[in-house]
């Protein structure tokens, strides 16, 4: 692990060399599991609408909900770029807007980059962003604040046409200053192409072993969320089981008077308890 925290140039510098490992947070102990397990570089995703609020995609998500969980996931990650999500209109309506939003993840937050969904649409906010000295990562393919045009989570890019626009949009944020670029749900063939010729990292998630990262969702990852399991995730541990049972346990305990035990039980000095009893029965 390194000593310094990364940055957005480390991570730019890591095109073509040492694969960059990325994972989502959304609170203070996930930004210490994540930064503790080394990862290189940490987002506060706007999944956290579907993954922490219970919401049913991401369009709900706030500049108010990003703020709160960036900032308790900055007090946790040390080592790690911690990369903040923008939301659902606070890019999209208007420049200005754009780079205010986005510079309030820095000024107010602790996040060190921000991440928009979109392609060569929003190179004007990208580059005002920049200007600003505000570092920002793409992310196209498979963009979920997209999901009312595109009637779904669907994989993107899958014809030819499509793809020649994913590797355009690739290449463009690229040029625009971009120091990373995530490829969501686009097929393996378009991710490899566009790795080759992009000079910037690609960061997969749903898009084959080709890219120079991969991004995962830290719930998926441990096994943390019940339900359905979207195709391009390993699950590398089910969290939930043995957390299940252990709340299960719990309230067993509680329920059957085994819990608090004499160990988790505090009792008054002697001295104090007879003074206590005294004046009780006085
Ligand atoms: O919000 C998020 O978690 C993301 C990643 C899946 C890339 O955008």
């Amino acid at each position: 692990m390194s000593e310094k925290q990364l940055t957005a140039p480390d991570i730019l510098a890591r095109k073509g060399g040492a694969k960059i490992a990325m994972l989502t947070a959304y609170d203070h102990p996930t930004g210490l599991l994540a930064d503790a397990a080394g990862a290189d570089a940490i987002l506060v995703g706007d999944s956290v609408g579907m993954v922490c609020l219970g919401l049913p995609d991401t369009l709900g998500v706030t500049m108010a909900d990003m703020l709160h969980h960036t900032r308790a996931t900055a007090r946790a990650v040390k080592h790690a770029l911690l990369v903040a999500d923008m939301p659902f209109l606070s890019y999209q309506t208007s420049v200005p807007e754009a780079v205010a939003n986005a510079g309030r993840f820095l000024s107010e937050a602790g996040a060190r980059a921000v991440k928009l969904e979109g392609g060569a649409e929003f190179l004007p906010q990208i580059t005002a962003m920049l200007d600003a000295g505000i570092p920002v990562m793409g992310h196209i393919g498979l963009t979920p604040q997209q999901v009312a045009r595109f009637g779904g989570f669907k994989t993107q890019g899958k014809t030819a046409q499509a793809a020649r626009k994913l590797v355009d949009d690739a290449l463009a944020l690229a040029e625009a200053g971009c120091f990373a670029v995530v490829l969501e749900a686009v097929p393996d063939e378009v991710a490899a192409h566009i790795t080759e010729r992009c000079p910037v990292p690609t960061i997969g998630i749903g898009a084959g072993p080709h890219c120079d990262g991969q991004v995962l969702v830290q719930h998926d990852v441990l096994g943390l969320c019940p339900g359905v399991k979207p195709k391009f995730v390993k699950r590398y541990a089910d969290l939930w089981t043995p957390a299940r049972e252990a709340l299960a346990a719990y309230c067993d305990e509680v329920r059957e008077g085994s819990f608090p035990a004499e160990a988790h039980t505090r009792h008054m000095a002697e001295d104090e308890l007879a003074a206590f009893n005294t004046r009780r029965d006085g």
